[in-house]
């Protein structure tokens, strides 16, 4: 075993790159999907530190290695650890609790008990290669209780945690049989960040409500142990976003230019290209993208001829039922929707399931006249993000949900509501009749945004307020503050 030791590690579930193993049994690793990895990967690039995490495969035991300028250590879990820990309590427990019941949670005694273990073992390999006082930083809802076990094994770190996904509010919270213990495991960090005010408002009221703990907007009072002093823990939202200016300039090369140009031409040269980019996930909304595009075909006021969209719609938790469920009803739409209106020479839906290269991505960004975004919750929505990096044209019309993280800074985007078909049908017209001038208005608005929070700024900000809480530990404890400014709310009687 290795005796490494770093002074800023990052903890994540899933690593930036899965091992695959070919079929001759040759191992090689590829890039993962989703917005965790898309976010983090420059900020550890640029950083030095490990970054720890499971390398997508079960049952494989790897030394640390390096990729692409990342100190990589991984975390090895078994296929029971998969099932019950990663396909079981994190993504059909907490992911459909945390995105508003759209798909109902199970609750399994035996998942909670290997997610504790799981969460211990994570919290075991940071502690382990962590120099003393080193920063850590916690990813996402599958390590929630990893801030107050490592803790618990080394108080002497400065402990971060950032929730990617939406925190919801407490009368859905509620429902979890675990969720003392859940909010007591966040409680362990320093600072814990959300994508939204709202994220941060709800695990305030969540803590006031389990804990009686004071707060008081960033703070919430954690009282000592025995008479020990209190610590202040900072609670606030952090809104992530893509390395901009990286993005911007993959998008501008000639090569990727020419393969946007050839899309388009091998689409048979429609007027309008409208894109999807989702993992095939329910949050995503897609379902309800599809049934505006057919509606708008069958009413006739959309052609073929003229108009046809591009999902991308990549693998996502192929083993868990739910989303087993929902390839099957997506792609039994797509075909419908394909048989009712394609023809031999336009296809209403180029439906692509699989991972793409960054290029070919920035490709189809630029290629496409209208992004839509749908997601019926979603804790910010990257994708929107990275179109708008790419329209250094300042052209193309980003519809964007609501319900997305993205959407209290893109307010320039046409927002929509995607469970109103009918305003998604409007929105989707008026996109593609938008005139030139009112289309570089909102991109130019939407660009300012995303140059101004980029990646870096998230990061500098988040890491920042955990320095400053760092001070803080000098003063030997959280002064006591007058009850009365704070908003205190007792526990429920059990
Ligand atoms: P989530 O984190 O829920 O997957 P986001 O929109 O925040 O959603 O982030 C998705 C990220 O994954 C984006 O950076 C997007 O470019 C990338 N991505 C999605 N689908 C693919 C794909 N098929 N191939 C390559 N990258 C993809
Ligand atoms: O951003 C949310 C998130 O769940 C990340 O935690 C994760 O890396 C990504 O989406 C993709 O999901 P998974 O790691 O389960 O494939």
């Amino acid at each position: 075993m290795s005796d490494e030791r770093y002074s800023f590690v990052v903890v994540s579930n899933r690593l930036p790159v899965d091992r695959v193993v070919d079929e001759a049994g040759n191992a090689s690793w590829k890039q993962s999907p989703g917005g965790l990895v898309t976010a983090l990967e420059p900020v550890m690039r640029a950083a030095d530190g490990a970054w720890v995490g499971w390398a997508g495969q079960a049952d494989v035991d790897l030394e640390p290695f390096d990729n692409a300028g990342i100190r990589i250590v991984p975390v090895p879990l078994s296929e029971s650890d998969l099932e019950l820990y990663y396909e079981g309590f994190s993504n059909d427990t907490l992911w459909p609790l945390y995105h508003d019941v759209i798909a109902q949670p199970s609750y399994h005694r035996e998942w909670w008990d290997r997610y504790v273990q799981v969460n211990r073992r994570f919290a075991d390999a940071v502690a382990r290669i962590s120099d003393d006082a080193a920063t850590v930083w916690v990813q996402d809802y599958q390590l929630q209780l990893v801030p107050a076990m490592l803790r618990e094994r080394r108080p002497d770190l400065l402990i971060g945690f950032f929730n990617h996904i939406p925190f919801p509010a407490y009368g859905i919270f509620s429902q979890l049989p675990w969720r003392t213990q859940i909010v007591d495991g966040l409680l362990g960090a320093d600072v814990v960040g959300f994508q939204r005010v709202a994220d941060a408002g709800n695990f305030s009221r969540a803590v006031r409500r389990l804990k009686g703990y004071a707060t008081k907007t960033p703070y919430i009072d954690v009282p000592g142990v025995d008479g020990g002093a209190s610590r202040r823990v900072i609670a606030r939202a952090f809104p992530i976003s893509i390395d901009t200016r990286s993005f911007e300039e993959l998008a501008a090369r000639p090569d990727v230019q020419e393969r946007a140009a050839q899309i388009r031409h091998d689409l048979g040269n429609p007027k309008t290209i409208l894109l999807g980019v989702d993992r095939l996930d329910y949050t995503k909304g897609i379902g309800h993208r599809l049934k505006a595009y057919g509606e708008l075909l069958e009413d006739g006021r959309l052609s073929v001829e003229d108009v046809t969209l591009v999902q991308v719609a990549t693998p996502s938790r192929e083993r868990v039922e739910s989303y087993r469920q929902l390839r099957d009803e997506i792609e039994l739409t797509v075909g419908r929707i394909n048989g009712d209106f394609g023809t031999i020479s336009h296809q209403a839906i180029s439906y692509l399931h699989h991972g793409f290269p960054r290029e070919e991505m920035a490709a189809l960004y630029v290629a496409a006249d209208v992004m839509l975004v749908t997601a019926l919750r979603d804790g910010m929505n990257l994708v929107a993000k990275e179109y708008v990096a790419a329209r250094a044209d300042e052209d193309g019309v980003l519809i964007l949900s609501e319900f997305t993280g993205a959407s209290d800074e893109l307010r320039a985007a046409l927002l929509v509501n995607p469970h109103d078909i009918d305003g998604v049908k409007d929105a989707i017209l008026r996109a593609i009749e938008m005139p030139r001038q009112e289309r570089r208005k909102r991109m130019r608005s939407l660009r300012k945004k995303v140059a101004e929070n980029d990646v870096n700024h998230w990061s500098d900000t988040f890491l920042a307020t955990l320095d400053g809480s760092r001070a803080r530990i000098g003063w030997g404890g959280a002064e006591p503050l007058d009850a009365l400014e704070w908003t205190i709310e007792r526990p429920p009687r059990s």
